[in-house]
């Protein structure tokens, strides 16, 4: 981290909590502790390794692959994390780590890591839901948001409403019923022929497209009036599939087509997101939005909610660029949350991954 010395006022009695995560292909490690001045989370470390370009060669995540890399990567981020925060492990108050949801052998690795670490250190660990990582990132931005709010969970595999009222009080208030947002992306992207990771390949392609060639292409806006907080992606996704295949019926798609189909997908994904969003805001009666997740990394996306969320006179928060993707530094910032309001942490000892695990249940 570039910022100066100085410009971190760090409270050294603030517990500081170590944050591991490698519940897919990114290696994040992170140290994050409190503000000494604000009181407010303050990131002091963190490294990332991300495994894209191993996957690559294979169009999607080889999950065998993905544990092996884990292995090697998670000691020397560990080392560099802590070089950052100018720290050692002896400093370190607690350990966290993904737990779930996530691939089974990705998350062993990391836990197995956390809870020997924390073991040998005599230290307790906090087992950490994925998703409330992500849920809680924006709270390390500059300008956090206050609780209760709306989150807008987007990742890889997860697409759903949430009302939140504080640390570990979530409620759900709605979720897709077949893909995520980012599996719509990932998918649509595979069919239109970019490479792996789709969703940020087809954005960069989206955002130099024609808006007049875009206004042309009719897709569905899956569930746009159900009238519930419900999402629905898999028929998107057949839709571009029937339009590629009528395109290859007249020798393929052309240069131009792909990047304004591309650009047509975006804005699908991204209305229905938005208009949910908007729905569950007038639902609750609360006026901040929060948005998580890899998906939110998106710029139209966040664009049309900044958008639809200043005419509703409500609040939009969303996490640094750099923390929308998976990272060691939310899984680091709630453990540091649980433990200061009150959740017991746990000896190291045995411990268990939970591939599957609703977020409602963490
Ligand atoms: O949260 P995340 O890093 O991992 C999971 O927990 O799943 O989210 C990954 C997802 C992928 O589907 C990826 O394609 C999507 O986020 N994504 C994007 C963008 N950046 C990442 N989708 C659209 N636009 C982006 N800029
Ligand atoms: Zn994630």
């Amino acid at each position: 981290m570039s910022t100066p010395e100085h410009a971190r006022p760090i409270d050294t009695t603030a517990p500081l909590v170590l944050g591991v995560e490698s519940s897919c292909d990114e290696t994040g490690v992170a140290l994050v502790t409190l503000n000494a001045l604000t009181g407010a989370p303050l990131l002091v470390g963190q490294a990332l390794h991300t495994q894209v370009a191993m996957h690559a060669a294979y169009g999607g995540v080889v999950p065998e692959l993905a544990s092996r890399d884990h292995i090697r990567r998670v000691v020397p981020l560990l080392r560099q994390a802590l070089a950052e925060a100018q720290r050692d492990l002896a400093d370190v108050d607690a350990i966290a780590y993904t737990a779930g949801p996530g691939l089974a052998g990705a998350l062993l690795v990391g836990s197995a890591f956390a809870e020997a670490l924390a073991f040998a250190l005599g230290k307790p660990v906090m087992p950490v839901h994925h998703l409330e990582g992500h849920l809680l990132s924006p709270l390390l931005a500059a300008e956090p948001p206050q609780f209760p709010f709306v989150a807008l969970l987007v990742s890889g595999g997860h697409t759903q409403l949430m009302h939140v009222t504080g640390v570990g009080h979530y409620e759900l208030l709605g979720e897709t019923l077949d893909d995520a947002a980012g599996e719509a992306f990932d998918k649509t992207a595979k069919l239109l022929g970019l490479g792996y990771p789709g969703g940020p390949a087809l954005a960069k392609l989206a955002d130099t497209a024609d808006p007049a060639l875009v206004a042309e292409i009719k897709l569905p806006r899956p569930m746009l009036h159900s009238g519930d907080l419900e999402f629905s992606f898999a028929g998107l996704k057949t839709a571009v599939l029937t339009r590629v295949k009528a395109a290859e019926a007249e020798g393929g798609l052309t240069d131009v087509g792909r990047v304004a189909l591309a650009a047509a997908v975006q804005e699908a994904i991204s209305d229905v997101l938005v208009a949910k969003c908007v729905q569950a805001l007038k639902q609750t009666g609360l006026s901040r939005l929060v948005v998580a997740g890899g998906v939110g990394a998106n710029r139209h996306l966040r664009a049309s909610l900044v958008k639809a969320c200043e005419r509703r006179k409500a609040e939009v928060y969303f996490p640094e660029l750099s923390l929308c993707t998976d990272n060691g530094a939310m899984i680091a910032l709630a453990g540091l949350l649980r433990l200061v309001s009150g959740s017991p942490p746990k000896m190291a000892g045995g411990f268990s991954v939970k591939p599957r695990w609703p977020l409602i249940d963490a």
